[in-house]
């Protein structure tokens, strides 16, 4: 199974969602084994989730609260996600872990919660190009995954995404990510067990219809993350495309 994510992140307008679904609809049929999914902000999840409806596109969330509800000003719950037609939700984004202090701690009952109210979390782990400079890349990956020994959920994604290939334009190699891959495929076995051998691993970071082909061959590539080339539906097209070769 391949999947291709499209992380909007801070960008678009409710009229740029619905051209840019009015596009991607036009040419989008839905192909076995290759999932189409879609993160815009939250107050376009509605809107996206009304306009794809039926077409196989799915939709996720950038982030939820752990909480069920209650006073958490500025916060969205899973409940609140799936109401408004998300079935999965991204956790862990290196913007959220830089920006808004996002660590294991507040991951671990993320995930559960993701889980527990059936939404299906995109686990997102990467190193940054000081960690990977210091040979750390591993052991930061391994502290990043640990979690899922104490959330050992699923169904359940991970996306590998370096920090310092995200908006880049500076891609991973194919020899990084498939060292990186192998790695979190063993360490999924060691924490889930069996169920690690059916987790779905995307790469993310500066993929573009360039350059996905070669991306997808490395092993234990499942799909892309994708951010700036996932805002132009042709692009994404594209590298839907891409995915069901
Ligand atoms: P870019 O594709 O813009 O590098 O972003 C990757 C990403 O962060 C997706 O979550």
């Amino acid at each position: 199974m391949r999947m291709v994510v499209a992380n909007w992140k801070m960008n678009h307008l409710r009229r740029d969602a619905e051209a840019f679904c009015a596009t991607l609809l036009a040419s989008y049929r839905p192909v076995d084994g290759v999932v189409a999914a879609i993160a815009p902000p939250f107050p376009l999840i509605p809107v996206v989730s009304r306009l794809v409806a039926g077409s196989g596109v799915r939709v996720y969330a950038q982030n939820a609260h752990a909480e069920a509800k209650g006073a958490y000003t500025g916060e969205v719950s899973m409940a609140m996600a799936m109401d408004a037609g998300c079935t999965g939700v991204l956790l862990g984004h290196s913007e959220r872990r830089q920006y808004n202090g996002e660590t294991e701690a507040t991951l671990l009952p993320k995930v559960k919660a993701a889980a527990a109210q059936g939404l299906m979390p995109m686990l997102c782990v990467g190193e940054t190009l000081a960690q990977r400079d210091a040979n750390e890349t591993l052991e930061v990956l391994r502290g990043q995954l640990a979690i899922l020994a104490q959330a050992p959920v699923s169904p359940i994604a991970v996306a590998y995404e370096p920090v310092w290939a995200i908006g880049t334009g500076r891609v991973a190699t194919v020899e990084q990510i498939a060292e990186v891959h192998a790695f979190i495929r063993k360490e999924l076995a060691t924490l889930m067990g069996a169920p690690g051998a059916q987790v779905p691993i995307l790469y993310g970071g500066s993929v573009t219809p360039e350059n996905f082909a070669e991306i997808l061959k490395v092993p234990h590539v499942a799909g892309g993350l994708v951010g700036g080339a996932s805002l132009d539906p042709a692009k994404y097209l594209k590298l839907l495309e891409i995915a069901s070769l």
